[in-house]
């Protein structure tokens, strides 16, 4: 992900962008948020993007993310999109795997990627 947290300004950013649009999950339990995701999508495009996704650490673990996520994939795929993308800290051992169980590869790496210098990969799932 591009940035472990939002700031409401780069969400404004996302929602009022007239090219594309995001799509937000929050996660609840009870009447407290434990978690969201949300993925970003362009209008004539065929690649979505995984931008970002967190849980509350007492609720990690469990499978429910890898659950949630291979629901909204099947989504992607049944609305005709071509590929999923993502970037990832390459030291982020757990949501590396967590994307290769899904079917994600890499694809590359990128240097410096993050604001403090550390490198991602970007990985990425075909549809077809
Ligand atoms: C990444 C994150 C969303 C995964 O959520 P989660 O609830 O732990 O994931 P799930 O339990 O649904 O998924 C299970 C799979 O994730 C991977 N996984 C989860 N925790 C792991 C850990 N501590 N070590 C290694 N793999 C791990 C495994 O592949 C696991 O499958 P398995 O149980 O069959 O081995 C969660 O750890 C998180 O919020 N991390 C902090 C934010 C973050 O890093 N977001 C991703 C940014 S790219």
């Amino acid at each position: 992900m591009p940035c472990d947290v939002f700031s409401s300004r780069t969400l404004r950013r996302m929602i009022d962008n007239p090219n594309g649009s995001i799509i937000m999950d929050v996660f609840e339990y009870g009447q407290t948020t434990v978690g969201y995701a949300a993925f970003l999508t362009r209008s004539g495009s065929l690649t979505a993007r995984l931008y970002s996704v967190v849980i509350l650490s007492r609720f990690s673990g469990q499978g429910l993310i890898k659950e949630y996520l291979q629901a909204r994939l099947a989504e992607f795929a049944q609305k005709g999109y071509l590929r999923l993308v993502l970037e990832v800290r390459t030291t982020n051992k757990a949501a590396i795997s967590l994307y290769s169980s899904l079917g994600f590869s890499v694809e590359r790496r990128l240097e410096g990627y993050y604001a403090d210098g550390q490198d991602g990969y970007r990985m990425v799932k075909y549809f077809r």
